[in-house]
């Protein structure tokens, strides 16, 4: 603890130095959200510490630092991405075109900011494709640095998948094809370029994806896009003092966290809605910052989907944890409230979203069954055939002890056969730190979490699960596409650190 203690007390005063120096006055917290910066250099007490440890901690110094997310004023209403319009469109196939490319938006008050985004300024539209349909999608990189197109959550094959093998340098273009296999869910797509992921989508390239099936189409629950069903991509990001994005200057190797949020790319945004039960989509796009979420008020809502699709069944609750680049769907019965405000809040009350409810009120049901997956009794007693140990912090991490080599390839698997992975975070000699571990082309299942079936919000598809330091999660992965794809802490300053294995799939 003593050393703990001390490496925060460095970190406090390294961050306050530098925020003088960039003018901003963000305060920052530890990841416990205790606030250090208050210690004084007297209670460090150095000769208890043996050399080694003080090395350990001197290493980690920058690594125990998150940035104090500031509350939501509410100002601004919710802005929603464009649905992408199709280039082309019949009933069986869509084409669409995306391209990545730097622009200006006003994000902060009467000031530009430099940003980039896809098909415009800032973030992207959302590509809304049906299950079934072909896919022609053309690429263009229009940004100044190289960038690729990655469809998180989408089974695709490798060619498609947009990992760092498929980079696109400036003003190259592709053309990829795909036919969509998978069940309604909400994905995303992100650039993946080696060491530049980071930057790339703190500064704005992200978006949405959804997948609708006649499922999802004929099943009661809201579903009007914009009216009762509404995207929330919540990400964090530092200003600099003349509002302008400087990743290099935020960068944390453990992962960039920023004092302002924005959902769907607006900052101190309210939402309005009617007093009935709206859905919302809500994606973690942040580069590291995981988000505990709750009502104000403590009511609970029912979530209904996961990263890959729907729940069995409504799952309600009154809290729910969003790790980086997870999705969860949720339910929320605003007839409920009294009054006409309520606010979704983090863990710790920071204000994520006020939310403002006006007076249309409609009774809506929502379907108690939503989807029927089940894991096999053979699955479940399968043998372990992968291991992946998640370790390290900042530069030092890694996965089963090696950094990401483009040109090795660590594990192979058959198509379309279900194997069991095992996931195990180890703790350091630091105590570690959550890694939300991501597998790419594949929707997977979590048989159990140290041994115990999983809680009802990860009972559903997954394509990325968060450990504590100490946890092992047994995974149920089947690739339904063959090429090579990537797996991950996505954590996105690990994966540009080199956290990130690749697996044949043939
Ligand atoms: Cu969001 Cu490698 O992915
Ligand atoms: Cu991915
Ligand atoms: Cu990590």
């Amino acid at each position: 603890m003593k050393k703990l203690k001390i490496s925060y007390v460095i970190v406090s005063l390294g961050l306050l130095t530098a925020c003088s120096q960039d003018g901003s006055n963000s305060s920052k917290k530890n990841m416990n959200g205790m606030d250090h910066s208050s210690m004084k250099m007297g209670e460090m007490d150095h000769s208890t510490m043996k050399n080694e440890e003080m090395d350990h901690s001197t290493m980690n110094m920058s690594h125990e630092s998150t940035a104090e997310l500031q509350s939501s004023l509410g100002k601004n209403e919710l802005t929603l991405p464009k649905v992408l319009k199709p280039d082309q469109e019949d009933t069986n196939n869509v084409s669409y075109t995306i391209r990545a490319q730097q622009g200006k938006a006003e994000i902060l008050d009467g000031t530009k900011t430099a940003t980039y985004g896809y098909n415009g300024n800032f973030l992207g539209p959302i590509i809304r494709v049906k299950k079934g349909i072909n896919v022609k999608i053309h690429l263009i990189n229009d940004l100044n640095e190289e960038t690729t197109f990655h469809w998180h959550g989408l089974e695709v094959p490798g060619y498609a998948d947009g990992g760092p093998h498929k980079v696109l340098k400036p003003g190259e273009t592709e053309t990829i094809h795909f036919t969509v296999q998978q069940n309604a869910a909400t994905l995303w797509f992100h650039p993946h370029p080696m060491h530049k992921t980071g930057k790339q989508v703190f500064m704005g390239l992200a978006g949405l994806l959804y997948i609708d099936d006649s499922h999802s189409e004929q099943l009661n629950i809201p579903k009007t896009y914009g009216e009762n069903d509404f995207p929330l991509i919540l990400q964090d990001k530092t200003f600099t003092a003349d509002k302008q994005l400087d990743y290099e200057k935020v960068m944390n190797e453990d992962g960039t966290t920023g004092d302002t949020l924005l959902i769907n790319g607006v900052v101190n945004p309210k939402l309005t809605v009617n007093r009935t039960s709206v859905r919302l989509r809500i994606l973690n796009g942040s580069n590291m910052r995981n988000y505990k979420l709750r009502f104000d008020n403590g009511m609970d809502f029912q979530q209904i989907a996961s990263d890959g699709g729907f729940l069995n069944k409504p799952n309600a609750s009154k809290e729910i944890e969003v790790a980086p680049s997870e999705r969860v769907e949720l339910i929320v019965d605003f007839s409920k409230i009294k009054g006409d405000k309520v606010a979704l809040v983090n863990e710790d009350g920071t204000t994520i979203l006020p939310i403002h409810i006006i007076e249309k009120k409609k009774i809506s049901n929502t379907a108690d069954v939503l989807n029927n997956l089940s894991i096999s009794d053979k699955v479940k007693n399968a043998k372990i055939s992968k291991k992946i140990k998640l370790t390290g912090m900042g530069k030092d991490v890694t996965i089963n002890g090696k950094k990401f080599d483009p040109n090795r390839i660590d594990f192979t698997q058959k198509q379309n056969e279900t194997e069991v992975w095992e996931i195990e975070n180890l703790k350091d000699s630091m105590g570690g730190m959550k890694h939300p571990f991501h597998i790419h082309g594949t929707q997977f299942q979590v048989i159990s979490i140290d041994g115990k079936e999983p809680p009802a919000n990860l009972s559903g598809l997954k394509d990325t699960i968060t450990l504590e330091p100490g946890q092992k999660a047994k995974l149920a992965v089947t690739f339904t596409q063959k090429g090579t794809y990537m797996f991950h802490c996505h954590i996105l300053e690990h994966e540009d650190n080199g956290m990130m294995g690749q697996i044949k799939v043939n």
